[in-house]
């Protein structure tokens, strides 16, 4: 969890009042600091490549704003992008298709065509994946991702390393999978897996390149086959709550690249962080509209709900909360901060202890930059928010707000429905 200034009892974000910035630009809305995204592209960036030739690949689908996403070319990012969409999205903010692997699951073939048209590489989910893609366009290079049978995350959904998971081609199958990319002419240049994303411990990693690297020997002794780089994949969590600890990168870095270069003459990681790189450097403000104090709860009524930030009623995480314009107020009152979705399940917290709240209060949702906006939606008919870039002192829009006009766009009504 990232600290903020406290300025005469306000929050202040990348030297500008959380307050001011809510009045100038309207509730609810992401916020982000680029000094922040750049630190923590360095900080990993440096951790990897100070023990061999590194690839940070983003994990663009945590968030796909086409600024942010410039922020991390111009720091020399790669790309991590799992639909024509976000190769597109990522090609437009500037990155060459040489930066960006796709990395796809249940890939139809008019989706590999047109990635392959964009001339990114393209690491291969399944055997009908790998004989389509030759179909398409052989003497082409390759990645292959396997299913490593390390399996972890923070929650069911988003484990993807395990055995029973969808995800690559399974262990028992990956030196047949190699051999038979020679004999369809392609081209095998990778090895990648990845274990599940919000994983807090280092362990999981360690064994998940032990698996690639075991790999990676094999096919250089039986096959022949001299990969460049071996992909761990992504990950990494970060701590979401006051009193957990951020993981140890430098660690992680060490372990990782020792056991690559002892085991295998692989010569370049890469890693896929998509969290790690934007979940800290944004804060969703939004205003409390109403108080409702029950027999049971207090409400906190606030103008953004499931629809805007996801992650609490679809994965149960927490996310902390501060109330931006009385930062140093103590906790007074236990509430349910809750949203404008007209379901039960819409909360972005509940039985949290806050100072006590009134109408027009602030409320910063802290940790929101990974999976919030990508992942919000127009449900009830609600547009979707605004971004916002801050950079010392100075606020930019990065996103405008959506209209009712937006959402209706692309709804047609027959015309014999019109008399
Ligand atoms: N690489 C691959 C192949 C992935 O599938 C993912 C995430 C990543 C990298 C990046 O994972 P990260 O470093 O961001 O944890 N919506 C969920 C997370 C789903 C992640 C899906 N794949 C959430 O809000 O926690």
């Amino acid at each position: 969890m990232r600290q903020f200034e406290c300025i005469n009892g306000e929050m202040v974000i990348g030297g500008i009042p959380a307050t001011k910035i809510a009045d100038k630009f309207g509730t609810p809305v992401y916020v982000t600091d680029e000094s922040a995204l750049r630190e923590n592209f360095r900080r990993i960036n440096k951790a990897f490549s100070r023990h061999m030739p590194t690839h940070i690949h983003y994990a663009c689908k945590a968030n796909t704003n086409l600024a942010i996403l410039r922020i991390l070319k111009q720091e020399g990012s790669y790309i991590d992008a799992v639909s024509i969409g976000e190769v597109e999205t990522c090609l437009r903010a500037g990155f060459s298709p040489d930066r960006i692997m796709f990395t796809g699951v249940c890939v139809s073939t008019k989706e590999l065509e047109a990635v392959v048209s964009k001339g990114v590489l393209i690491n291969i989910d399944s055997f009908s994946e790998m004989k389509r893609l030759a179909g398409i366009k052989s003497r082409i290079p390759i990645s292959i991702r396997v299913n490593p049978d390390v399996g972890a995350g923070h929650h069911d959904h988003v484990v993807t390393g395990s055995r029973k998971s969808k995800f690559g081609i399974p262990l028992a199958d990956i030196l047949k999978a190699y051999s038979e990319s020679l004999d369809l002419g392609l081209i095998p240049v990778g090895l990648h897996a990845h274990i599940g994303a919000g994983v807090q411990e280092i362990d999981p990693f360690v064994k998940v390149t032990d698996v690639l690297v075991s790999i990676a020997k094999e096919i250089e002794e039986k096959l022949r086959i001299e990969l460049e780089f071996i992909d761990i994949g992504g990950g990494i969590g970060i701590p979401y709550k006051p009193d957990e600890k951020p993981m140890d990168v430098d660690l992680l870095a060490q372990e990782v690249t020792a056991r690559i270069k002892a085991g295998c003459s692989v010569e370049t990681v890469a890693i896929e962080p998509g969290r790690y790189i934007v979940a800290d450097t944004t804060v969703l403000l939004t205003k409390v509209v109403d108080i409702k104090e029950t027999p049971e709860k207090n409400f906190a009524c606030i103008d953004a709900g499931f629809n805007t930030l996801i992650r609490p009623s679809f994965y149960g995480s927490y996310h902390h909360i501060a109330v931006a314009n009385k930062f140093d107020a103590s906790g007074e009152v236990i509430y349910d901060v809750v949203g404008p979705i007209c379901e039960s399940g819409d909360f972005l917290a509940r039985d949290r202890l806050l100072p006590k709240l009134n109408e027009g209060d602030v409320i910063a949702v802290y940790d929101a930059g990974a999976y919030g906006f990508s992942m919000s939606s127009q449900y009830n008919s609600r547009p979707r928010c605004r971004e916002v870039l801050v950079y010392n002192g100075t606020a930019n829009i990065i996103r405008e707000m959506e209209t009712i006009d937006d959402i209706l766009r692309h709804q047609r009504i027959p015309s014999r429905l019109m008399v």
